[in-house]
């Protein structure tokens, strides 16, 4: 499939991520001392109060969303990511949890979804914006693909508001997280570990959490709201496409 045009940010993120998939579940559980998880259920309690038919999943990955919306609603899930290895490992996911006929993942990029308008009934999509060069129009396009009244939710990593929690995120972003990272998984997860934190700081530097929901907003989302997780490591967010 034709990835329309993709720019550096893309490049970048399909680099940083095509090393990572052999090993990204597990470590992706071990680096955030198991939040990831809870945070991935927090976003999908947002989605399964409006029992949608199609869902869509951006920056799916190796689809542990996708599976988790297969899991708690009876919905057909489609999972978007930029990267193929990233994909071939959620392909294989999704066969060994039988989901095959449920879950479909297609190579694309957020910034140009291959779809027409309004064919989702709920999207969802994860640790995204850190890798888009306009998050405005990334959130304008992923609008346009839901109906009106589609249930909306996304999770993104935070810097911690509390300025003693910000110092501890700190240490363990910028330190812990490099050497853990190649303890666990070597060179690929060092430059992981090592991009991370200055990505994060680097986002709400330029994208602060009001920013975004007023982006949201922007693209046509209503009744906004936002949940800080595990002393401000996630931010789990929320919507509705507006007219339904
Ligand atoms: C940290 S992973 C998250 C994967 C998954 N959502 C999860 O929770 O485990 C971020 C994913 O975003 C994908 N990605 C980055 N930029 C993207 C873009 N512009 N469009 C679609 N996917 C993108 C990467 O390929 C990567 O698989």
């Amino acid at each position: 499939m034709s990835l329309g045009i993709p720019g550096d940010r893309n490049r970048f993120a399909q680099r940083l991520f095509a090393d990572l998939p052999a090993r990204y579940d597990r470590l992706a559980e071990w680096l955030s001392f198991g939040q990831n998880s809870r945070w991935r259920k927090a976003m999908v309690d947002h989605i399964v109060p409006g029992s949608p038919r199609r869902v869509l999943d951006v920056a799916s990955g190796t689809a542990g969303v996708a599976l988790q919306l297969a899991d708690r609603t009876s919905s057909h899930v489609v999972g978007v990511d930029l990267t193929l290895s990233m994909l071939k490992i959620g392909q294989r996911n999704v066969a060994q949890a039988h989901q095959v006929r449920r879950v479909q993942l297609v190579n694309g990029r957020a910034e140009a979804l291959p779809f027409p308008d309004a064919t989702f009934d709920a999207l969802t999509f994860t640790y995204l914006f850190r890798y888009v060069d306009d998050p405005q129009a990334t959130l304008n396009e992923l609008a346009r693909v839901v109906r009106p009244g589609a249930l909306v939710a996304s999770l993104e990593f935070m810097v911690p508001p509390s300025r003693f929690w910000r110092g501890s995120w700190w240490a363990y972003t910028r330190l812990l997280l490099p050497v853990g990272g190649l303890a666990t998984g070597g060179l690929e997860w060092y430059r992981v570990g090592r991009f991370l934190g200055p990505s994060i700081s680097r986002l709400y530097r330029q994208y602060p959490v009001a920013w975004t929901v007023d982006a949201w907003r922007q693209a046509g989302f209503e009744d906004v709201g936002t949940r800080v997780m595990s002393l401000g490591g996630g931010l789990v967010m929320w919507g509705r496409r507006s007219g339904g």
